[in-house]
């Protein structure tokens, strides 16, 4: 992967716990955390991917990722996982919400029950995730909450509903979570990327038409990687964006 020319020395030895941190962007994310010297714990269902990136790391980094295989769609266990990965990387100071699904669904196919699920994992985690760690980061003396939303939201995409709720819903807890936990010396802040080529999504929705068609209406022409959003992410996490909270940062290389 391609590093971040900035070293962000107050990372080092940081308490960092990133959701869906086996594949794509969270991988590119738990490499980078782990590159600074953060101590980092990350939560995924998929475990092999996790498992050889935490092997991979293991022998690179100052201190060896630690992957926690959990279900996020299982609010009521999030408490504990939380306690579990303070318990492997001490105070976590720093909260990256990042696990998705970004189903594709007819609105004439949508259910209660894939509304429920869709938002079970787009959405419900963030708020537990952040309920759980934050009286960790106030015993620390505050902390960094990044919430993973999209700028899916705001370009009118008809097959995703529940998805774009969801990440418009990320927004709204931003603000809400950053009034409540601002005191406490907790910041949160949302970033929105454009469109990411990973793996993933070369595998399930992006065409190579797709990704020329949205690199046109980018002003910068260049198709976005997942190592695009480690810069601005190591960047509200750390100390540099100490007096920032409850805003977005749109990464999309200039669509919106
Ligand atoms: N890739 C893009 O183009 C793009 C664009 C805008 C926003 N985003 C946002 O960025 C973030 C990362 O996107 P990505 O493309 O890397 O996602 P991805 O789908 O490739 O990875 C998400 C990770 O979450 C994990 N995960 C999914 N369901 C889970 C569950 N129930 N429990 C635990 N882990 C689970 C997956 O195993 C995976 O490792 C997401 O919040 C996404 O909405 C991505």
């Amino acid at each position: 992967m391609a590093f971040p020319a900035a070293a962000f020395h107050d990372l080092q030895g940081r308490g960092v716990l990133i959701s869906g941190g086996g594949s794509g962007i969270g991988a590119a994310l738990v490499e980078a955390f782990a590159r600074q010297g953060a101590r980092v714990a990350f939560i995924d269902i998929a475990e092999a991917e996790s498992r050889a990136l935490a092997e991979r790391l293991a022998n690179d980094c100052a201190f060896a990722p630690v992957f926690l295989r959990a279900d996020l769609r299982d609010a009521r266990s999030l408490a504990g996982i939380v306690d579990q990965a303070a318990a492997a990387i001490g105070d976590i100071r720093v909260l990256v919400n990042n696990a998705a699904r970004d189903d594709r669904q007819r609105i004439e196919d949508v259910t209660p029950e894939s509304w429920d699920e869709n938002l079970s994992i787009n959405l419900r985690p963030v708020f537990f995730l952040a309920q759980a760690v934050a009286p960790h980061m106030k015993r620390a003396g505050g902390g960094s909450i990044v919430n993973f939303s999209s700028i899916a939201y705001l370009l009118n995409m008809g097959e995703i509903p529940a998805y774009a709720t969801a990440k418009a819903g990320i927004v709204g807890l931003t603000k809400s979570l950053a009034g409540r936990l601002g005191p406490d010396d907790i910041r949160v802040n949302a970033i929105l990327p454009g469109m990411v080529v990973t793996e993933r999504q070369k595998q399930l929705w992006l065409t190579d038409a797709a990704i020329a068609a949205m690199r046109d209406k980018q002003c910068l022409k260049h198709t976005l990687i997942a190592d695009d959003m480690v810069g601005p992410c190591l960047y509200l996490a750390s100390d540099c964006s100490a007096r920032m909270t409850a805003q977005t940062m749109i990464i999309d290389g200039g669509v919106l």
